[in-house]
C-alpha cells in the first residue's frame, strides 16, 4: 500500500501548512456543560484527535448564540465562553502543536430545537418554520458571527469554518427556497449577501492572514428549493449557484472549502451515506471534483463521505476491496484531483489515530467505522455521542438511551 503515503504529504492552506491530507470533520457530540463550554469529555476527544496526527481538525458545530440552537448541550461561542475555549485550544495545541484547528461557527435558524430554543427563519419550509427574521435580526446574527470569529482568534484557534451547509441558517439564507422579497432573499445577489458580507466582515475583524477562513457547503440539499437545485420549487440538481458560491467565497479570502451535501433534518443519508447505499458516496466525489475544477489550485478542497469505504469490506460491487478501501480510494481521489484533503467524519469516532497509524506503518491496526450509524442515533436522541462499536462508554450511553427514550422512530436529526 505504498502509494497511500501520498495521504501523508503536507499541503499549504493559505499561509499555513497542514501536515498531511487528513481532515477531521466537525462531529457534534452534545456533551457540553450548561453554558456550552467544552466538557472534559469533549476536550479529551480533541486531544486524542490531535495526537492522532490529522493535518486539520474541525471543531464540531459551535453555536454563535444559545438563543437558537439544535442541541441541548451544544458547544457555544459567546463572550462568556472565551476563557474556557482558550484553555481548550491550549490543551489541543499542546497535544500536537502541528495540527491545525478550526472552529465551525453556526446558527441553527429554522432547525433550532423548539424544546429548548427559538426557531427563526428566512422563509419557512413546510413542517419547520419559526419566527420570520427581519433585516435587523440578520444584522444582529451577523454581528454574533463576527464576535464569535474574534473570540476564536483570541482563544487560539487557527481559523474558522463559516458553516453554510446542512440546512442550518447559512444554508437557509442561500437556498433558492429563500425567495421572499427582502434584502437577503429572491435573486442570487440577495441570497448570497449573508455569506459574502459575513466573510468580508470576519476578514476585516480578524485581518491576520494566518487565521484561516473557509466554509462547509452542501452541494445539493436534495429537496425542492434546497441549495444546489435549479429553483425554489424544484428538486433538480444544478451546480450553477454552488460554483458561484465557492468562487465568491474564494474571491473574499476563503482558503478552504469543505464539500458536503444534504440537510440532515430532511435528507440525512445524503449528508452521511448509510451502509445500505455505500455507492452514494461517489456522488460526493463528483461534487468535490466539480468544485475542485472551478477554484484556483491554491484553494484547498476537502472531500467528504470517505467513512463508507472503510477496510474495503464495504458492500461496494464491481470493485475489489484492495481498490475500494478508504486509504487506497482516498489516494486515488488525491491523484485524480477530486479533492486535496480527505474528510473523516464517523471514521474519526471509530479511530482518532488513523493518520498516525498510517505514518507509523501500522495500517493493520486501524479500526474502521462499520457504518452502523449508532453514533447518529445518539445525536438524534440528544444523548452524548461517541462510537458505539469501539468505545465502551458510548455503547453504555446507547443502552441507557434506548432504555430511557425507546428505540429510534425517526431517521433525521
Ligand atoms: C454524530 C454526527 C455528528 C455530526 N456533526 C456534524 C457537525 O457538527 N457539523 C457538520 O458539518 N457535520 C456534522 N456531521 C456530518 C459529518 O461531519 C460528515 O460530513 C458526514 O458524517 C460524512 O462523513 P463520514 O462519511 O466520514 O462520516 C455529523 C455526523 C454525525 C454522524
Ligand atoms: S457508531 Fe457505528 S457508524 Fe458511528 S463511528 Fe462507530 S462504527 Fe461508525
Amino acid at each position: 500500500m505504498d502509494n497511500t503515503k501520498k495521504l501523508l504529504d503536507q499541503i499549504k492552506i493559505g499561509p499555513r501548512t497542514a501536515q498531511n491530507r487528513f481532515f477531521i470533520q466537525a462531529m457534534e457530540c452534545n456533551a457540553e456543560d450548561e453554558s456550552g463550554n467544552p466538557s472534559e469529555k469533549t476536550t479529551q476527544r480533541y486531544v486524542e484527535l490531535a495526537k492522532g496526527g490529522a493535518g486539520l481538525i474541525s471543531l464540531e458545530a459551535i453555536t454563535v448564540t444559545r438563543e437558537s440552537r439544535a442541541r441541548d448541550n451544544q458547544l457555544t461561542i459567546m463572550p462568556p465562553n472565551e476563557t474556557a475555549l482558550k484553555e481548550f485550544c491550549r490543551r489541543v495545541h499542546e497535544a500536537n502543536p502541528k495540527t491545525l484547528l478550526v472552529f465551525q461557527l453556526t446558527h441553527s435558524g429554522e432547525i433550532s430545537n423548539p424544546e429548548f430554543s427559538k426557531r427563526v427563519t428566512p422563509n419557512p419550509l413546510p413542517g419547520y418554520g419559526g419566527e420570520l427574521l427581519t433585516e435587523e435580526d440578520v444584522e444582529r446574527i451577523m454581528d454574533s458571527f463576527v464576535t464569535a470569529a474574534e473570540i476564536a482568534y483570541r482563544a487560539g484557534a487557527d481559523g474558522i469554518d463559516m458553516k453554510l451547509s446542512h440546512g442550518y441558517l447559512g444554508c437557509q439564507m442561500i437556498r433558492p427556497h429563500n425567495d421572499r422579497d427582502w434584502k437577503y432573499g429572491g435573486s442570487w445577489e440577495n441570497r448570497s449577501r449573508f455569506a459574502f458580507e459575513l466573510i468580508e466582515r470576519i476578514r476585516k475583524a480578524v485581518p491576520d492572514e494566518n487565521f484561516l477562513i473557509g466554509s462547509k457547503i452542501s452541494a445539493w440539499e436534495g429537496f425542492p428549493g434546497g441549495f444546489g437545485t435549479e429553483g425554489p420549487h424544484s428538486p433538480i440538481m444544478d451546480m450553477t449557484e454552488v460554483i458561484k458560491l465557492v468562487k465568491g467565497l474564494e474571491e473574499r479570502g476563503a482558503s478552504f472549502i469543505i464539500q458536503s451535501a444534504g440537510s440532515p433534518s430532511i435528507t440525512v443519508s445524503l449528508t452521511q451515506v448509510d451502509r445500505h447505499i455505500p455507492y452514494y458516496a461517489y456522488l460526493h466525489q463528483y461534487w468535490a471534483k466539480e468544485i475542485r475544477k472551478a477554484l484556483k489550485p491554491e484553494t484547498v478542497v476537502i472531500g467528504s463521505n470517505f467513512s463508507p469505504f472503510g477496510s474495503g469490506k464495504n458492500g461496494l460491487c464491481a470493485v475489489t476491496p484492495e481498490e475500494s478501501n478508504l486509504l487506497n480510494y482516498g489516494t486515488w481521489c488525491l491523484n485524480d484531483n477530486v479533492c486535496d484533503m480527505i474528510g473523516l467524519g464517523r471514521q474519526s469516532f471509530a479511530d482518532p489515530y488513523l493518520p498516525a497509524k498510517l505514518a507509523e506503518g501500522k495500517e493493520d491496526e486501524i479500526k474502521y467505522c462499520l457504518l452502523c450509524d449508532r453514533c447518529l442515533e445518539l445525536l438524534i436522541q440528544q444523548s452524548k455521542v461517541g462510537c458505539c462499536a469501539y468505545d465502551k462508554s458510548a455503547h453504555e450511553e446507547l443502552v441507557r438511551t434506548r432504555k430511557e427514550k425507546g428505540n429510534l422512530t425517526i431517521h433525521h436529526t
